[in-house]
């Protein structure tokens, strides 16, 4: 993992206050417009690349039926995103001592009608994902929409969250989730910070 700075964006305190008190964090206007703008365009100049998400058991669609495309280690893909990532893992180490060992991302389109049923990222510590991150790559987002984040945090209080163009948000892989049915495209990229470095 590379030692780079957080982008100013980042208020390291906040974000670690906000993990230690409720379990997530939310960030706005994580990169300047221009590399925001650089990764949504990688992101939909691959959609025909996706796939259709599976689950541990599969493909269900009634769980899940966004597509995803896997970010791999040596590509030139969101590597700015990635980098953010790693930085973000180094302090958390840092702070939580969390062990935090690698970063697997991948881009996600949910297309309207797309949704994820409620889940866990890592149901009782079966796998090494420590944190989950999704950060936001369309260009706009009405409440209207859907496409909300809902999110338990570590004291039972649920939570909507707007997936805001250029926001990231940071949970404990271990909270319950779920994505509301889309009505737009919607854009992201998912990615763990896992404390193996062994794909199972
Ligand atoms: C996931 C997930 C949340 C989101 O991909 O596991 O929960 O807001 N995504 O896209
Ligand atoms: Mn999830």
């Amino acid at each position: 993992m590379d030692a780079i700075l957080l982008p100013e964006s980042c208020h390291v305190d906040q974000i670690l206050n906000d993990l230690d008190q409720h379990g997530f964090t939310i960030i706005d206007k994580v990169y300047p417009p221009d590399i925001h703008t650089e990764l949504r365009t990688t992101c939909s100049n691959n959609l025909n690349y996706f796939r259709e998400a599976a689950i541990q058991n599969g493909v269900v669609s009634h769980i899940r039926s966004d597509h995803i495309l896997w970010i791999k280690d040596d590509s030139e893909f969101a590597k700015a995103h990635l980098q953010l990532l790693d930085a973000v893992s180094i302090c958390l180490n840092q702070h939580f001592y969390l062990g935090i060992q690698t970063v697997e991302a991948h881009f996600a389109c949910y297309n309207s009608g797309e949704f994820y049923a409620l889940h866990r990222d890592n149901p009782q510590q079966k796998n090494d994902r420590v944190i989950s991150s999704v950060f936001y790559l369309h260009q706009h987002w009405q409440p209207d929409w859907g496409g909300q984040l809902r999110l338990q945090d570590k004291n039972q209080l649920w939570h909507t969250i707007q997936p805001d163009p250029n926001r990231l948000v940071l949970f404990q892989s271990d909270l319950l989730h779920e994505v509301l049915e889309a009505k737009q495209q919607r854009l992201s990229i998912t990615a763990w910070l896992r404390s193996g470095t062994q794909l199972w």
